[in-house]
């Protein structure tokens, strides 16, 4: 999916309070489809604004958010819900799973959500229990899991449903080297095998490494 930004600005909180914050000023990126772009810039630099508004999570406070040919600010919330669920994935620092569901409940959570039929749910979570390497731990819980294994899990949900767009925001940052690299080569391989665009965030320069270029943000512009 292209992902195009045209001088889209981003403040938190209303403007007519003193406490509100400029994250984006003007910011205007072009990621063409299939890329492998990295995002890059210190903590508070809106790293996770920018991956929310290409998320469409949130909507831009003035300028366009394009998503393959759609214009955010133009969808209705019910719509760019089904734009989420349909094309996008997300995979969060904090892996973001539900405690209650099993490994493999969780991977299906978004197709279940969709209401796919469950002949279809077995077939995708099958095949993406062994992409990421967690057949064996199918039927266990979340708190029974490693920190990568849970990472895992989650890029397992992110691409259940085969995204056109792959958002990852510091995958990385709270595992150890050896499960970072394990993470890294993971989301690689689904590059390599399923060409989404995918914009990832890290502070990491191992991380970096793994994609096609850098785009840096500072002082709430970017340059590559
Ligand atoms: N909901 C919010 N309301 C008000 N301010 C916010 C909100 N979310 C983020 N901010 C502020 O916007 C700025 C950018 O935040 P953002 O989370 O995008 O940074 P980041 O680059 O992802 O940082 P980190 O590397 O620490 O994750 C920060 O100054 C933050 O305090
Ligand atoms: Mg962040």
């Amino acid at each position: 999916m292209h992902v195009r930004l045209d001088h889209v600005t981003h403040v938190y909180g209303s403007s007519e309070e003193s406490a509100a914050v400029q994250v984006l000023d003007d910011v205007s990126l072009d990621i063409p489809s299939g890329d492998f772009a990295v995002l890059m810039g210190a903590s508070g630099s809106g790293k996770s604004t920018l991956l929310n508004l290409m998320g469409a999570v949130d909507r831009p406070t003035a300028g366009r958010v394009q998503l393959g040919g759609s214009e955010t600010s133009a969808l209705t919330e019910t719509q760019l819900t089904q734009l989420r669920r349909a094309s996008i994935g997300f995979i969060f620092q904090f892996f973001n799973l539900i405690p209650t569901l099993t490994v493999f409940e969780n991977m299906a959570f978004p197709l279940s959500l969709a209401r796919r039929p469950r002949p279809e749910i077995a077939e995708r979570v099958t095949a993406v229990l062994g992409q990421t390497g967690l057949a064996h731990r199918a039927t266990h819980y979340p708190n029974e899991l490693s920190g990568g294994e849970m990472q895992r899990v989650a890029i397992g949900r992110a691409i259940i449903h085969r995204p056109q767009l792959l958002l990852a925001d510091e995958p990385t940052g709270n595992l150890d080297s050896a499960n970072g690299t394990r993470v890294l080569e993971l989301i690689h391989s689904i590059h390599e095998s399923q060409r989404p665009t995918i914009v990832m965030a890290t502070h990491s320069a191992e991380a970096a490494g793994f994609g096609d270029y850098v785009i840096h943000i500072a002082d709430g512009r970017i340059s590559r």
